[in-house]
């Protein structure tokens, strides 16, 4: 039986959308399930201690936490000494491994570099995590945001400084041993339109790109680079308190997350995430202009709804 012409087109379509779906599951499931067993990191293999900054909260204290529970000693940098000492205590207690405090405020000058650099000389350091990280407090326009000057440049030198002068410090100690992790903290703002958030994301996408050619230059000397994009997670600066399917807990992204080191160097790092990535960028890049208007109105309605409440207050 002889098929029309518009028979062998939607014959094809179907045949490369069903190769597509196949794909895309393919790509989960190796991405979740056959990577991370086949692709396992050892970390206490990759040197005995761990650095996390910006680990008294959030994210960075959920690193700080799994690397301790896979058996690394912890060095702790982050600003607020008795947030430090109780972090300290925890991990020490519940993981029986050792911990170091670095505290160390990354909205300062250069010297903190020097005084982390002295603090860490003798530690064998086979994993970093440059998590610390400052945002807006609420989503504003750029000549709007409060503080201007203070705001800005302490994002510049917490999110973009603090990750390259400490990937600086520690990763000498790892090419000399041929093997390390480094992982970035970046943010899904970099990937979608982020109006309102134009200088946060904006330093999210220096993370991401740094991570892209620091992988390419260290990967052949022994040293996994990784890049995560979240999405919202539960913590202080998202100020989501209730995780929901797309925001979850700080301790559940991190547990995903970290599984993926050696398979995916550049992800949001948990699924949900992933989805809601694909989904945002789909629609910027099918309608355009229309995308970005649907986007700036939202930035704007959470902008008034947090106004509101600090006029409140
Ligand atoms: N939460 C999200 O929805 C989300 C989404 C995408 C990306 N991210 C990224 O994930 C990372 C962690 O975010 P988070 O939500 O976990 O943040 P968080 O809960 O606000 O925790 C931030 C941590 O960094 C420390 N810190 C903040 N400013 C510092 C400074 N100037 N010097 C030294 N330490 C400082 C904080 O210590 P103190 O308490 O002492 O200030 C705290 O330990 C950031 O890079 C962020 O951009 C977060």
């Amino acid at each position: 039986m002889a098929l029309s012409g518009l028979e062998k087109i939607a014959i094809a379509f179907l045949g490369a959308s069903l190769s597509y779906v196949v794909y895309s599951l393919y790509k989960v499931l190796y991405t979740y399930i056959i990577g991370p067993v086949v692709n396992k990191v050892d970390y206490k293999a990759k040197g005995k201690w761990a650095l996390v900054t910006g680990c008294t909260d959030g994210i960075g204290k959920q690193y700080a936490r799994e690397l301790a529970a896979r058996g690394c000693d912890i060095v702790l940098v982050s600003r607020s000494m008795d947030k430090l000492k109780t972090t300290q205590e925890e991990i020490e207690k519940e993981y029986k491994v050792s911990t170091k405090i670095v505290q160390v405020d990354f909205s300062e000058g250069d010297h903190i570099y020097e005084n982390i650099a002295k603090d860490i000389a003798d530690l064998e350091i086979g994993t970093l995590v440059n998590n610390v990280g400052v945002s807006y407090a609420y989503p504003e326009y750029y000549l709007d945001v409060p503080d201007w000057d203070k705001l800005m440049s302490t994002i510049i030198k917490a999110n973009i400084v603090s990750v390259t002068k400490v990937t600086g410090l520690v990763l000498p100690g790892m090419v000399k041993r041929g093997k390390g992790v480094v992982i970035n903290i970046g943010s899904a703002s970099s990937i979608i339109p982020s109006p309102l958030l134009t200088v946060y994301a904006a330093s999210k996408a220096y993370v991401d790109k740094f991570s892209e050619g620091l992988s390419m230059e260290y990967s052949k000397k022994g040293i996994i680079v990784q890049c995560i994009m979240p999405g919202f997670v539960c913590s202080n600066m998202s100020g989501i308190r209730r995780s929901t399917f797309f925001a979850p807990t700080a301790k559940d992204f991190v547990k995903s997350a970290l599984n993926l080191v050696g398979t995916a160097s550049r992800h949001t790092g948990y699924l949900p995430h992933s989805i809601f990535v694909k989904a945002i960028t789909t629609i910027h890049s099918l309608t355009g202009s229309f995308g970005v208007w649907l986007v700036t109105r939202s930035m704007e309605n959470s902008r008034n709804r947090i106004l509101k409440k600090y006029k409140k207050n």
